[in-house]
């Protein structure tokens, strides 16, 4: 086994050709039978996008370790977009987990993609589990090959690979089987994790995100009564019709480079939660169709991000280039120009209050 430091990657030699093969994959993936419009391959279901607020916390200030890029001077406060999604659902009664993409405008700072130097956006980038369901991009091949073969949510063979029990893939046939079973009540009362692992300056963090007790609405009927297919979607427009919500941003550490790994995201890390940040929500509408449609055509990826927070490990060395081409195809399917928008634009979309 090769012994690396805190923060440090390892680079596969298969993994350009892997990278290559998963960006095969994902283009099959994009579903176009949705014509006229073209929706992500995967968290297709979008719910809508919110505008909120990032207020990076005080306490930044006690630890130098924290006061890094976005989280450099407590208390500024910067505007954001949010897209929420169902990972592979169309029904919302049925498990899966849901995708919360944060865009922060007007974020100065030299970005880690070479051809973005200048842009002002930092993309954040999380979902409701804490880890990830494979390894790294050739168990990503196996697993959505299997997917493709069977199509079904359920490729048993990823998981159980032959008559030898020891050489299943038990570790993520569990977290497989928890995001099948996963289902919510409300996109803003559950916490959010990033699975993989940042830079935070010369640290490796991984971010969560943890929902106010106050976002908690609504009584035993609504829980347990009837469910639309929609009814996330219609349970958020409920919810910030006349109240807002807030979140607390967080870090945790990587304090041991075996026991929480930059290379395995399917590995959770133990290490203690530092907050950085409030995210604030207010009431609002966001289901014109002009805020659904500007809404599915952004492009959120973690590479859209400051140097200081670059991403790390081989999954998000893979979403580097799946997402980059994807969100090209689909920008250019759908016939929109592939950029990223000011705050301008997203304000005349979406007005702050
Ligand atoms: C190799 C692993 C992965 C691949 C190939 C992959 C692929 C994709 C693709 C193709 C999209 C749609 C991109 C677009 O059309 O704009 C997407 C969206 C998304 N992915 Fe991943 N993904 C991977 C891992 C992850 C992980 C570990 C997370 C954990 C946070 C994640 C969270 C999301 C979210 C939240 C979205 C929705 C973004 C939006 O609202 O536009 N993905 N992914």
């Amino acid at each position: 086994m090769i012994q690396l430091e805190l923060g440090q990657e390892y680079i596969p030699p298969y993994e350009a050709d892997a990278i290559a093969t998963v960006t095969q994959i994902n283009e099959r993936l994009l579903n176009q039978a949705e014509k006229p419009l073209v929706r992500r391959g995967e968290h297709g279901k979008g719910h809508g996008c919110i505008r909120g607020t990032l207020v990076v916390d005080l306490q930044v200030s006690t630890d130098p370790r924290l006061q890094v890029g976005l989280f450099k001077h407590p208390e500024q406060t910067f505007s954001v977009c949010i897209r929420f999604s169902n990972f592979s659902v169309k029904d919302d009664a049925r498990g899966d987990v849901r995708g919360m993409a944060i865009k922060v405008f007007n974020v100065p700072g030299e970005k880690a993609l070479d051809d973005e130097k200048d842009e002002l956006t930092q993309d954040i980038l999380l979902v409701d589990y804490p880890v990830f369901v494979v390894r790294n991009a050739k168990d990503y091949i196996d697993l959505f090959l299997e997917i493709e073969r069977t199509q079904s949510r359920s490729p048993v063979r990823f998981f159980i690979t032959g008559l030898n029990l020891f050489k299943w893939r038990w570790h993520e046939l569990w977290i497989g089987i928890a995001y099948r079973l996963k289902t919510i009540s409300s996109l803003l009362e559950v916490q959010y994790w990033s699975m993989t692992p940042y830079r935070l300056g010369k640290a490796a963090v991984k971010f969560t995100l943890i929902p106010s007790p106050g976002n908690i609405i609504g009584g035993f009927w609504r829980r347990l009564g009837p469910r639309s297919k929609d009814y996330l979607r219609e349970g958020m427009r409920d919810h910030l019709r006349d109240r807002g919500a807030t979140l607390d941003l967080l870090v945790q550490f990587q304090t041991d480079a075996n026991k929480m790994p930059i290379e395995d995201p399917t590995i959770y890390w133990s290490s203690p939660f530092h907050k950085v940040a409030t995210l604030v929500i207010p009431p609002q509408s966001f289901e014109s169709p002009e805020q659904m449609s500007f809404c599915e055509n952004l492009s959120f990826t973690p590479w859209h991000s400051l140097v200081d927070h670059q991403p790390l490990g081989g999954i998000n060395r893979t979403r580097r280039v799946v997402y980059e081409q994807l969100s090209r195809m689909r920008n250019r399917l759908n016939g929109v120009e592939h950029r990223e928008p000011s705050l301008a634009e997203f304000d005349a979309v979406y007005p702050p209050q």
